[in-house]
């Protein structure tokens, strides 16, 4: 284990209900990373309070989240996986990197201005502004050397890598410097109704939305009524064709088919004879799916209890850290 390089990479507990987009994007990744990385995946609950969270639904979300990790496949045998907030070291390591930041650097994150704007200057808070400096810190504890994340993320990682180079040359070698791990194949996914714009929980319609706990008839239905292009031809044309090359690349990635064998399957049959192969071919994802995440969630003793060996594992690793950063920086250590 210890010569596998280390990945690290969180999810927040906003969502309820992962979605295809969430699944075929990220999680799978997460998923094969285990095989061949030292693998640390957290929910981000400290991170998800940077927008209002009521209590009880993010308690609910946060172990919602962790059930559908499972529930894809993290094996905790595998990876580690654990709660952010049950590792107080994220805070701690934080602030530090909060002292390292300038503002102008911290303005500049688009993310930020992105969700600012979305809240309105006013009820915008601190914490949404430091959110990627809070990231800073998730990956620096664990010197992670792999981040697997979305485009959207670039940014941050770039934050990291360059506060970890400061923190280094500053007070002496301590933080590994991290790569994003931005696997250009991965499969984007669009909105089903409107496939110009990525699929997310702010979709178009609920219709253009797949989430994952939905019940299989419904998301069967989604894909049968999916908007498609002009024309009958079974072609990958993401410009010309964008319906049906969203669909072509769900049913690939889901399945493991070449899109080319898929153009010459369908070849003179039409859009219904594909969207009624790939509706079956989700209800075969989604229903295993779904009993698994539910069985998570019956069981909370034994999700809590996976959680709380997570959080240990993942306290060795950033405790060490966070006593070197603290030990360069100059603090007086507490004496015990
Ligand atoms: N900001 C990430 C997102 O919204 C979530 C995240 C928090 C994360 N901490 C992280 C991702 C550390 C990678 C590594 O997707």
């Amino acid at each position: 284990m210890a010569t596998r390089p280390r990945a690290l990479s969180g999810i927040q507990p906003t969502a309820g209900s992962f979605h295809l987009g969430n699944y075929l994007g990220a999680i799978r990744q997460y998923v094969a990373l285990q095989e061949t990385h030292d693998a640390f995946y957290m929910v981000v609950d400290l991170h998800a309070i940077t927008i209002p969270q009521e209590p009880a639904d993010l308690r609910a979300n946060t172990r919602l989240a962790a059930a559908q990790l499972l529930a894809a496949g993290l094996d905790p045998q595998r990876c580690t996986l654990f709660i952010q907030s049950h590792v107080p070291e994220h805070a701690q390591l934080g602030w530090v990197m909060n002292c390292l930041t300038g503002f102008g650097e911290a303005s500049r994150m688009t993310q930020f201005k992105d969700k600012s704007a979305k809240q309105g200057a006013d009820r915008a808070t601190v914490g949404l502004f430091t959110y990627p400096i809070l990231q800073v810190a998730d990956i620096l504890l664990y010197q992670a050397d792999s981040v697997p994340v979305g485009e959207d993320q670039r940014q941050h990682v770039e934050l990291t890598r360059d506060l970890a180079e400061r923190f280094n040359t500053r007070f002496g070698s301590t933080f590994t410097i991290p790569k994003p791990h931005i696997v250009k194949e991965v499969a984007k996914i669009y909105d089903l109704q409107d496939p110009s714009i990525k699929m997310s929980k702010s979709a178009s319609t609920p219709k253009g939305l797949v989430n994952l706990l939905d019940d299989p008839k419904v998301t069967a239905k989604k894909i049968k009524s999916a908007v498609t292009d002009t024309g009958t031809e079974i072609r990958f044309d993401a410009q010309g064709k964008p319906g049906i090359s969203n669909l072509l690349t769900i049913y690939s990635t889901l399945t493991g088919a070449d899109i080319a064998d898929l153009e010459q399957r369908y070849e003179g049959k039409g859009y219904g004879a594909l969207k009624v192969d790939l509706a079956d071919a989700m209800v075969d994802f989604v229903t295993p799916f779904r009993s698994r995440t539910q069985e998570y969630l019956d069981d909370p003793e034994t999700l809590d209890s996976i959680l709380a060996e997570g959080a240990e594992k993942a306290r060795a690793v950033a405790a060490e850290t966070l006593a070197q950063a603290y030990d360069r920086i100059g603090f007086l250590p507490a004496k015990h």
